[in-house]
């Protein structure tokens, strides 16, 4: 079996799935290689995520570590969800097959581009605390196969 029981439940029964009416952050990217889109929304209070979803055009794995990521980040203050990383999110769904690890990074990034979102509607420069959008950290181990666009 390539894939673990968690990717498959959270493939087969994505959490959070869905737009987000009062999102205050929006974010958007996607695998220019694939061609995969995925949308991330998050309602933030009192610099708490007390809300989360995401909507995706992408394959199973995009969409089982998006369903993960937006279960880790729910109810997290800002500051825990900038750490998470697609390693984190992987290893909370057991694995993925190597090949399929760069689609964990579109749900690392789609997370920060909502919460630079969210700073830039505070009129907040996010660069400073969100950090560059572009860097995937997949890419160090899988220049080959790695499909973030860079
Ligand atoms: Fe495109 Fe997985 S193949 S994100």
């Amino acid at each position: 079996m390539l894939y673990s029981a968690k990717v498959m439940e959270h493939f087969a029964n994505p959490h959070n799935v869905g737009e987000l009416k009062d999102a205050n952050g929006v974010g958007e990217v996607g695998n220019q290689k694939c061609g995969d889109i995925m949308k991330m929304y998050i309602k933030v209070e009192n610099g708490i995520i007390t809300d989360v979803s995401f909507m995706t055009f992408g394959c199973g794995a995009a969409i089982a570590t998006s369903s993960m990521a937006t279960d880790l980040i729910k109810g997290q203050p800002i500051t825990e969800a900038l750490k998470l990383t697609n390693r984190a999110v992987v290893e909370a769904l057991d694995g993925l097959p190597p090949v399929k690890v760069h689609c964990s990074v579109l749900a690392e990034q789609a997370i920060k581009a909502a919460i630079a979102d969210y700073y830039r509607r505070q009129g907040i420069d996010p660069t400073p605390i969100v950090g560059d959008l572009g860097e995937c950290e997949a890419c160090a181990h899988e220049s080959e196969s790695c499909s973030c666009g860079e």
